[in-house]
């Protein structure tokens, strides 16, 4: 075997190992309760429900890809780290300041950095449009279109 098939070799073991490794397995799903979910104006759920929910929602979409490390340990961090932030499927669960402030760091997210670039390359169409970004932002601030948001 030549050197290049020794290489390949390896790579393809240390590949197969990384698939034993007992980490990221978890592909959860809590039980979403319907009356806990935000309930905001159908133009801006389906925008949530587009580009947000498969992180900040009970309701992941887990792709294929996302149970082949090391993929897999890298989406459930993401998924874990984005209920953790801000979770969509109890948000009638926060209080009225809670609501408040995610709704600021939404407005301050939704024109950068959310969702971020390598979901979107991975996920044609979840990119926000300018006009789904206006809508957000619309609906964010209360309907003034307008709000302060101090960096943190
Ligand atoms: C691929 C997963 C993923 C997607 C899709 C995603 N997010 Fe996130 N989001 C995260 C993660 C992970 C964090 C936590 C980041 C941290 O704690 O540093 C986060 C944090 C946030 C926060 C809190 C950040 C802050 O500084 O206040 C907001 C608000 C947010 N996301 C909004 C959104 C919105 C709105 C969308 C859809 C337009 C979206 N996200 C799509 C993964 C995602």
């Amino acid at each position: 075997m030549g050197i290049f098939g020794r290489v390949l070799g390896i790579i393809i073991l240390v590949f197969v190992v990384f698939q034993f490794v007992p980490y990221g397995k978890e592909k959860t799903n809590p039980k979403a309760d319907k009356s806990l979910e935000i309930n905001a104006p159908k133009n801006v759920m389906v925008i949530f429900k587009k580009s947000c929910y498969d992180c900040h929602s009970n309701q992941t979409k887990w792709p294929w890809w996302s149970y082949v490390a090391p993929a897999s340990w890298t989406i459930s961090d993401d998924v874990k780290g984005g209920r953790a932030a801000l979770n969509f499927s109890i948000w009638n669960t926060y209080s009225p300041k809670k609501q408040q402030q995610e709704k600021k760091g939404i407005y301050r997210t939704v024109a950068g950095p959310m969702p971020f670039p390598q979901y979107t390359w991975l996920h044609k169409g979840t990119k926000l449009t300018k006009e789904e970004i206006k809508t957000v932002r619309k609906w964010a601030s209360n309907g003034k279109g307008f709000m302060k948001t101090s960096i943190r």
